[in-house]
């Protein structure tokens, strides 16, 4: 890919992410080439970004030399590298072993650690030069997600003239947990630089707000934040959603309904199919849900005739200790129940540990009848919409967590607390035995919901919003009396 040229360096809209939205693929040639990740964030922000020359800025994913920017398919790309060590104590760190596990109710026990910290400002301020470099005069900068909370205001140091979003796609925590961060004020501080600051819920709004109420001192007044130097800062709820249309049209595909097809008649073709698709990741609740499961096939309440639970886990973070302890637990858990339990042909539980392109997620969720999501903490989990979006026919249950984001959304689910485990395995019983029209009557809701906020509506809104925030350069805004 030619680098691309002077004239095209700058961009009126930038999105600054973790990840860039392609992948690096290297031939047996030794040929570079970059592969679309189909993300929905990528295809939600797609002809916006086209609309605005827009400018990607992004990790690719590995530690490999980075080429120069360039342009693909009308979107120029920014690859920020990252060494080895950057990705062991900023990615891997600092991202995934301090901040996701305190955003995500101390699942597991965050680890704080000073040097993880320092590389954590240090990669931050690199994101930040690079978006301060593309973005063109007066553009918008959209900042995404936990592993770049500092850039909003390192980018507004640097350039005042932007107008700066930052969409937080994980939970935010309590105040009571998130207060155990040495480092609270810096992180509160980083994203206060943005003119608005989204979250998947209010709740997490409003934590946010709470807390830079009492650890920094600002004044608020329910979403706003008033600076010292008269900027007003909103924290609002934006809900994420998924490609509906385009995951509707791919399930009534011939292909994928074939394909389906098939993948029943490889189970078997049980009376019914119990489907989990997750990031093998310990929010997630796989262990717990694949336990709740087999007690079923043990007590006789389900049969192998009956089920059988397709889990598929797709490999993450693999050298990140709990994600590799995680993936041997569930590694014996699934081998003890299918030795107890199976039946040559017919293991209780089908586990895969891969990543499927969309094309086969969406033909397991119409081969799926039951859908399970039970995480214990997610921000919002797109996998129980995209099940929703394939399911034309206004069938199959959606058994799902009441911490997922997805929840506030979805109410008709069979909803479950994902560490009860009877519980869980009764609202599996209610969703295995429900009747057509009770299903029917909960899918059609869900599915209403899920065509109406789709991801691009998500995207309009957030940038409609920050469209028309005060511009960073205007006169000061008076915090009401009151607060
Ligand atoms: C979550 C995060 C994203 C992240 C994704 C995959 O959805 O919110 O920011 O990109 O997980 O995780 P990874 O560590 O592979 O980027």
């Amino acid at each position: 890919m030619p680098p691309i040229s002077r004239k095209r360096a700058t961009a009126d809209l930038v999105v600054v992410a973790n990840r860039l939205p392609v992948d690096r693929v290297v031939g047996d040639d030794g040929e570079t080439t970059w592969r679309r990740s189909p993300g929905g964030l990528v295809s939600a922000l797609e002809p916006v970004m086209r609309a605005n020359s827009g400018a990607w800025i992004g990790w690719p994913g590995d530690t490999g030399d980075v080429p120069e920017p360039f342009v693909d398919e009308g979107l120029t790309l920014v690859p920020v590298a990252l060494s080895e060590r950057e990705v062991a104590e900023f990615y891997e760190g600092f991202s995934n072993g301090t901040l996701w596990p305190l955003y995500h109710d101390l699942v597991a026990k965050p680890a704080f650690h000073r040097e993880w910290w320092d590389a954590y400002v240090k990669v931050n301020q690199r994101f930040a030069d690079a978006a301060a470099r593309f973005a063109a005069k007066d553009a918008t900068v959209w900042v995404q997600d936990y592993q770049l909370q500092l850039v909003p205001t390192m980018l507004r140091e640097l350039r005042p003239d932007l107008r700066i979003g930052f969409y937080l796609h994980i939970p935010f925590p309590p105040a009571e947990l998130f207060s155990q961060l040495p480092w609270r004020r810096q992180i509160l501080e980083g994203l206060l630089g943005a003119d608005l600051v989204g979250f998947q819920l209010t709740g997490a709004a409003q934590n946010f707000v709470r807390l830079v109420r009492q650890r920094v001192g600002h004044k608020t007044h329910r979403d706003s934040v008033y600076l010292p130097d008269g900027r007003v800062v909103l924290a609002k709820a934006f809900p994420i959603s998924i490609d509906t249309e385009g995951f509707e049209e791919l399930a009534r595909s011939e292909s994928v309904g074939a394909r389906a097809k098939e993948i029943r008649d490889d189970l078997g073709n049980p009376r019914q199919v119990f489907l989990g698709i997750d990031r093998l990741d310990y929010t997630k609740g796989i262990y717990a849900r694949l336990r709740a499961f087999s007690e079923l096939i043990a007590e006789g309440r389900l049969t192998l005739e009956d089920v059988v639970f397709v889990q598929v886990a797709t490999p993450s973070r693999e050298r990140v200790d709990q994600y590799r302890i995680l993936r041997d637990e569930i590694d014996r858990l699934v081998g003890r129940v299918n030795g107890d339990l199976g039946r040559i042909g017919r293991p209780a539980i089908s586990y895969l540990h891969s990543s499927f392109p969309r094309e086969e997620m969406a033909a397991l969720y119409r081969a799926a009848d039951v859908m399970v999501v039970t995480p214990f903490r997610d921000g919002m989990n797109l996998v129980a919409k995209e099940y929703v979006a394939c399911r034309y026919d206004d069938d199959g249950a959606l058994v799902l967590s009441e911490f997922a984001g997805a929840a506030n959304e979805l109410r008709q689910a069979y909803l479950v607390n994902p560490y009860d485990i009877d519980g869980m395995k009764a609202q599996m019983m209610e969703a295995f035995a429900a009747n057509g029209r009770d299903l029917t009557r909960r899918m059609r809701a869900m599915r209403r919901t899920v065509a109406e906020n789709d991801v691009s509506r998500w995207a309009s809104s957030f940038l409609d919003q920050l469209s028309g925030t005060q511009p960073t350069h205007s006169k000061s805004t008076r915090p009401p009396k009151e607060s």
